[in-house]
């Protein structure tokens, strides 16, 4: 455990055991945060990660919760709050909804309900000029403007549910002194999410490469590193990739 938290900023990154979470946490801590990496289930995994990080020089520790169970999420908080008495960083990463025999309201849960009840549990412990990132992508931040894969659309309508959720939530942060950024992406190359949705729906991908290379882990979880170091305004979006869908919609 780390014994310069007063020093350090402390990012908490939901989801953080693999894919987009964990690149964040390696890219966040090579830049001097104390990253808390939350995980479901890969214990193991998310233990790997951290001691890798130290190895290298950064700060690390692990936290599991479901951040879909009410009860957990709120120990995810708790064992923060114990630890560093305070968060400066929650990186809003996990998601959910494509898991094989996920029951059909999951989706709303995690990427809806789960994202606005964690950060009502981690307001009271960010302190002012702290920030929440929140993680999507095109296709959900662009429900309703732009098509969807049928496998991907109740993944998107939620994620999409998420984000007004806490763009809502504006007045209050403004008070608080607290930032909110989204970062949007493209299909990521190499995830997970993309190899199943190539097995499931090969034409889905393959409309999004035919736009050019799809952006890597790497360059995605940089931009939502950057994203809590930026100053661009409450509410600003970033986007990584997919410049197609930037073309000509609303960008908000
Ligand atoms: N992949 C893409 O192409 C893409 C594109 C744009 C945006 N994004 C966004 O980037 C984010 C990360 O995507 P990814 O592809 O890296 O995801 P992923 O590979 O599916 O990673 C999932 C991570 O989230 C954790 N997780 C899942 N459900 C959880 C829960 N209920 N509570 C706590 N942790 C949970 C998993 O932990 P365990 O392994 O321990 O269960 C794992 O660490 C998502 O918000 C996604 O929408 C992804």
């Amino acid at each position: 455990m780390v014994d310069e938290s007063n020093t350090r900023r402390i990012m908490v990154i939901t989801g953080a055991s693999r894919g987009i979470g964990a690149e964040t946490a390696r890219v966040a801590a090579a830049r001097g945060d104390h990253v808390v990496i939350n995980y479901r289930e890969k214990a193991k995994r998310a233990t790997v990660l951290a001691e890798a990080i130290e190895a290298e020089g950064g700060s690390a520790s692990t936290v599991g919760a479901d951040i879909a169970d009410e009860a957990e999420a709120g120990r995810l908080i708790a064992a923060v709050v114990a630890e560093f008495g305070r968060l400066d960083v929650l990186v809003l990463n996990a998601s959910g909804g494509l898991e094989r025999g996920a029951e059909p309201d999951y989706a709303m849960a995690i990427n809806r309900d789960a994202q606005l009840r964690l950060v009502r549990l981690a307001l009271p412990h960010i302190p002012s000029g702290g920030r929440i990132v929140f993680v999507t992508s095109h296709q959900a931040h662009f429900h309703g403007r732009k098509p969807v894969p049928a496998e991907y659309e109740p993944i998107a309508a939620s994620k999409r549910a998420g984000e007004d959720a806490l763009r809502a939530l504006r007045p209050e942060l403004t008070e608080r002194g607290i930032d909110l950024q989204v970062v949007s992406g493209d299909m990521i190359d190499g995830t997970i999410i993309v190899q199943l949705l190539r097995r499931r729906n090969p034409d889905a991908v393959a409309a999004r490469t035919e736009h050019g290379a799809l952006p890597t882990v790497t360059e995605f979880a940089t931009a939502v590193v950057d994203a809590a170091d930026a100053v661009s305004g409450l509410g600003h979006t970033t986007y990584v990739g997919g410049q197609d869908y930037l073309a000509g919609a609303s960008t908000d």
